[in-house]
């Protein structure tokens, strides 16, 4: 049966650690110049109703240096659930290529291209989650750190899409995971939940930020306002105005943390100047990884749907 990577919980604690060992043999391969053309002749449809640079760019240029081509369909293009029924979409593409990769709005457009699709389906971001993101992450705290071993891991800002990510790792990996947010600004609720069902980490949504920082290894921000939202930009500046992430706030974790941040960054709203360009920043560690852990994402989903 074909396999999909929608969520994080998709994959088993052991996928996971096997997907981030495979991201690393594939990371030193790229840096060698190696080939590694295991999707030879094999091609990739991308289809993104919003923006991007890092996602379009990594699973281009990833799936062709593994010898495949890719394909990219921009917001107007195909107008997936307005202009073409999202089902139809699924079942034409299953017909021409080997895996297909999303950025949509709504994330139950995502599990419909999901369900009717014969080939695996690679979610690259819903208004829900990111879960490619959040892979990439934890690869560059492995590759930091050393280790996996319950980082504490300080989310200041918009309770959005990368919150709900790192939640749902939190069900596979045992995580110190805290989200300082706004009031109003919370997470997804049942994703919480979930979170703390499993039990594995410790979930913490709190309102203050100043405590919440202390003794963390990874504080991690997003834009205030994501994709779709961006009229909304204005009020949100002012509500967010005391979850900068800047030096201060660095400084308060009493011990060396790093920074980390998806991008695109609004410098100077969600974080300083000074932090984004600081040694102790690993944001575009973080950029790179986006390609070699969705590499090893799209091995492992092609290998276990029998594919390659
Ligand atoms: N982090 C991320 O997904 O970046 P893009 O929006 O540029 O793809
Ligand atoms: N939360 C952001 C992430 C961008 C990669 C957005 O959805 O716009």
């Amino acid at each position: 049966m074909k396999r999909d990577f929608i969520h994080i919980t998709d994959f088993t604690t052991e996928e996971i650690l096997d997907t981030l060992e495979l991201a690393r043999e594939l990371k030193e391969k790229f840096h060698k110049k190696d080939k590694h053309h295991i999707f030879k002749d094999r091609s990739l449809a991308m289809i993104f109703a919003k923006p991007s640079a890092r996602t379009r760019v990594s699973f281009e240029t990833g799936f062709t240096w593994m010898g495949g081509h890719a394909l990219y369909l921009g917001p107007n293009d195909i107008g997936i659930g307005k202009r073409e029924a999202v089902k139809d979409i699924a079942r034409v593409f299953s017909r021409y290529n080997d895996v297909v990769m999303a950025r949509l709005f709504e994330h139950k457009h995502m599990l419909e291209l999901a369900k009717h699709a014969t080939i695996p389906v690679v979610n690259g971001l819903t208004d829900y989650n990111h879960p490619c993101q959040i892979m990439a992450d934890i690869l560059t705290i492995l590759e930091h750190r050393g280790n996996i071993d319950d980082p504490k891991i300080v989310y200041v800002g918009d309770g959005n899409n990368i919150v709900n990510s790192w939640l749902k790792l939190a069900e596979r990996l045992s995580l110190d995971f805290v989200c300082a947010c706004p009031d109003g600004f919370e997470p997804d609720e049942d994703t919480i939940n979930s979170a703390r069902e499993v039990g594995i980490s410790n979930i913490n949504i709190t309102h203050d930020l100043k405590s919440a920082v202390k003794d963390a290894d990874v504080i991690y921000t997003d834009v205030w306002a994501s994709m779709g939202q961006k009229d909304e930009a204005e009020t949100r500046e002012k509500l967010f105005a005391d979850f900068q992430v800047n030096e201060d706030i660095m400084k308060l974790t009493g011990k060396d943390t790093y920074f980390m941040h998806c991008l695109p960054a609004e410098r100077g709203r969600e974080v300083t100047d000074g932090v984004m360009e600081a040694d102790y920043s690993i944001v575009f560690d973080q950029a790179e990884n986006r390609m070699h852990a969705q590499n090893a994402i799209m091995v492992k989903l092609a290998e276990w749907s029998g594919i390659i």
